[in-house]
């Protein structure tokens, strides 16, 4: 392992929302050097707002040194532009569409060595398409964080069809880097976790939908039998437009099986601007 060591310094990490902003932290925070990209500046300065808030709540907590606080802030850079991006590693933390995703992918591949590795945060996108479309497809693979990322320890590391073992190799080594439980994945829809835990969130709008329970006593329930957030509560975290989009690609890739239709009362809150606590409302309501 140890040869891996020195090979990743320099972390690229492409969209600075609700993901980009808690992975760069987390890299920070393990010592890598962090340019954060978004082509929208009012994303960036909200990225670095709520990172300087999880840094000092970190502070506040006794899980970091108030005289590290400024030694971790400095490492993270920020730019809006993609031919600044240069890095051994990227992660890509932009909109679930392959399109947005492939045209990005491909201008930072151009500005970036044969060497560098190219790992997608998506949730639900093939990696094998993503990565068909790029230059070097064994040096790409998925890197999938949970919500939020500088607090979740589970990384899946997804293996494409084209994805060299070195990459997968790296990625494992970097995740255990940053203090996380990397679990390698083959590139399934929905992989591990979003296959299994859609019903969590697709099953409990049913319920709401026909009458069953409301959002709150879905929520109470769940959080009573163990569950450390209802999926209400959930969905609002994650972001409506980003579920939605997951359950879409699920119900295509399963050749729309019933099980994984989208519910109607997500496709509704997107329509409505309602896309959680990122837009102040979702299922509640947030100041
Ligand atoms: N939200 C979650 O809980 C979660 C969990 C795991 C994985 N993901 C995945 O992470 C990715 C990002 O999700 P998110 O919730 O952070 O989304 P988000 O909407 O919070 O942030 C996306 C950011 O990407 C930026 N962006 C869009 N197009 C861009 C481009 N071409 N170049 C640079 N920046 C661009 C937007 O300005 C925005 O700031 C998605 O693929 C999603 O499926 C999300």
């Amino acid at each position: 392992m140890a040869i891996f060591a020195d090979m990743i310094q320099t972390v690229a990490i492409a969209g600075a929302g609700t993901m980009g902003s808690g992975i760069a932290l987390s890299a920070a925070l393990a010592g890598y050097q962090v340019i954060l990209l978004d082509t929208w500046e009012g994303a960036l300065d909200k990225a670095c707002s709520s990172i300087q808030q999880n840094l000092r709540t970190m502070v506040q907590k006794g899980k970091l040194a108030e005289d590290e606080l400024p030694t971790v802030w400095e490492r993270i850079q920020t730019s809006a532009d993609p031919e600044a991006c240069v890095a051994d590693l990227i992660i890509e933390a932009i909109v679930e569409k392959l399109e947005a995703k492939t045209a990005l992918l491909l201008r930072l591949a151009a500005v970036n060595t044969p060497h560098c590795i190219i790992a997608s945060n998506t949730s639900s996108l093939s990696i094998t398409d993503i990565q068909t479309n790029l230059p070097q497809p064994h040096r790409v693979a998925g890197l999938h964080y949970f919500n939020p990322a500088h607090i979740m320890k589970l990384v899946e590391v997804i293996r494409g069809k084209h994805t060299h073992e070195d990459t997968i190799q790296q990625l494992v080594h970097f995740s255990k880097q940053l203090g996380k439980t990397p679990v390698v994945c083959t590139d399934a829809p929905g992989f591990i976790v979003n296959r299994v835990a859609r019903h969590f969130y697709l099953e409990s709008m049913k319920a709401v939908e026909n009458g069953t329970a409301t959002v709150e006593q879905i929520d109470a329930i769940m959080e009573a039998t163990g569950f450390k957030m209802g999926p209400f509560k959930l969905m609002d975290m994650i972001g409506m437009d980003i579920n939605l989009a997951v359950s879409q690609s699920l119900y295509e890739a399963f050749g729309h099986e019933e099980r994984f239709r989208p519910s109607d009362l997500q496709v509704q809150k997107v329509q409505q601007g309602a896309l959680g606590k990122k837009t102040g409302k979702g299922f509640y309501q947030y100041d």
